[in-house]
């Protein structure tokens, strides 16, 4: 049981990291510190620094799917609502996908039917006049489209909900460094415990409990994390609109083809509409310790994949073919903390004395639990034994051979396997 008064350090002000914050101030503990490397927030660097991420209710594993049908609540509350969508999400497999494709999105369909609390919201999709029905700016043909649209669901505007509850936790009293300040280098240890962290800025701030939230860059604080988490990405492009454009096609759903990717609607502030071909993703694997990291810089990550710029532009054509030739835009890789079962990993770091806990493996489906994640670590906290109850969220003792051997490819809801980050940077004959 961490008492109130504990000073608590946070590394990161991402996703986890900020709703952490949010949850631990607004349940009384009073002196709490967040670390950010980059010098705003939204962080550049954070996986959720993004328009917008798909907000649905339903997976394949009822576990999820019931946390994510009480993050939708917790969404229409005020500090959130401001930044939810409920677009509906329109979810498919065409005409030509892999059978891989066609058995998740049927999980996902039954996963929606049922459910009691979203079957009324679910209709079934065959076809084009079916698809028109629910996005009727759809000219596209669709070919072969079949699947389900899921009312209940929508997006986020992810970087404006960040900013949000930066507002919220600071005028509450949390504490921010950012930018060099608030770059941790490293946590300090004293006998088995943490003492506190060092900045890079070479400044010491003690703390007992500290709580890391760094997402992708997990592996460099807590290395100890070994291959149970793996920094992956998968790359986003953006479409340019006009303003006619962006009225036109306002309230329409997230739109997903389970083999060609998805969009969303578009922004209205910088008109601009999101695409993700999702994928297998890609790796940066350092050869001598067999661990993926992000790239150091961003610019590493300005672009989009040859393969994903042809499965985005197939999605436009068989959708909103007269988008499917414009020049994509804010082209990047965007990484994230990949687990072997996308299971989060919420706990605290063995021999540490319960000092360290880490907040990680959002294994890119964390954004839609933004507004209630930070509710899991307080629980954590406040558990008189110091066992994480959720036994899959629990810190995972590493096998790095089984796990070479077996990363990536048998996630039912990823397509394809990972690549590395070496083999596809522009400019790179093909092997
Ligand atoms: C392309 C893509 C699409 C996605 N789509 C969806 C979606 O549709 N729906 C959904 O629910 N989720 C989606 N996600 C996943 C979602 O973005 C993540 O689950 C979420 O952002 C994870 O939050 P986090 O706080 O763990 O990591 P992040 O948000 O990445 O935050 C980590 C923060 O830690 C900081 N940091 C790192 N190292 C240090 C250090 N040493 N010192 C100080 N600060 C540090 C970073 O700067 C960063 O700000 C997607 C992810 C990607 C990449
Ligand atoms: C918070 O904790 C730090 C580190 O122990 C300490 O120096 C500081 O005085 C504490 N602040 C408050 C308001 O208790």
């Amino acid at each position: 049981m961490v008492s109130k008064n504990t000073p608590i350090i946070i590394i990161g002000a991402g996703a986890f990291g900020l709703s952490t914050a949010l949850h631990l101030v607004r349940s009384g503990y009073s002196n709490i510190t967040v670390f950010e490397k980059d010098d705003q927030i939204p962080p550049v660097y954070s996986a959720a620094n993004d328009l917008n991420k798909i907000v649905r209710a339903e997976y394949e594993d009822q576990f999820y799917t019931d946390l994510a049908i009480e993050a939708v609540q917790a969404w229409k509350t005020p500090l959130f609502a401001p930044h939810f969508h409920q677009t509906g999400f329109l979810h498919c497999v065409s005409g030509n996908a892999p059978d891989k494709a066609k058995d998740t999105l049927k999980r996902f369909q039954d996963a929606s039917n049922n459910h009691p609390y979203l079957k009324p919201h679910v209709v079934p999709l065959n076809g084009k006049h079916d698809i028109r029905q629910l996005f009727w700016q759809c000219n596209g043909q669709v070919p072969g489209w079949k699947g389900y649209m899921n009312r209940f669901d929508g997006y986020a505007h992810s970087a404006n909900a960040l900013a949000a509850v930066h507002r919220e936790t600071q005028a509450s009293g949390v504490r921010f460094f950012l930018g060099e300040h608030g770059t941790i280098s490293r946590i300090v240890y004293k006998d088995g415990k943490c003492t506190g962290v060092r900045t890079k800025s070479g400044k010491f701030h003690a703390a007992e409990l500290v709580i890391v939230a760094a997402g992708a860059a997990a592996a460099k604080l807590v290395p100890e994390v070994g291959s149970q988490v793996v920094a992956k990405s998968w790359s986003i492009a953006h479409v340019h609109l006009t303003d006619e454009e962006t009225s036109a096609l306002r309230g329409i759903p997230v739109t997903y083809a389970r083999d060609l990717g998805f969009f969303f609607e578009p922004d209205p502030k910088t008109n601009l509409l999101k695409l993700c071909p999702m994928g297998g993703g890609y790796i940066n694997t350092d050869t001598k310790t067999g661990v993926s990291h992000a790239p150091e810089s961003l610019e590493t990550s300005a672009f989009m994949p040859h393969e994903d710029e042809l499965r985005v532009r197939r999605l436009l054509a068989h959708t909103l073919p007269k988008l499917a030739n414009r020049p994509l835009v804010r082209k990047s890789l965007c990484w994230f903390a990949d687990t072997k079962d996308s299971d989060f990993i919420i706990d605290y770091v063995p021999n540490t004395a319960s000092s360290v806990v880490l907040l990680s493996g959002d294994s890119g489906h964390g954004f839609k639990m933004f507004p209630i994640v930070g509710d899991w670590v307080r629980v954590l906290l406040e558990a008189p034994d110091k066992k994480q109850a959720i036994a899959r969220w629990r810190w995972k003792e590493s096998n790095a051979k089984e796990e070479k051997e077996n990363w990536g490819g048998d996630v039912s809801w990823r397509l394809g396997e990972s690549r590395e980050l070496k083999d596809i940077l522009p400019g790179k004959t093909k092997l």
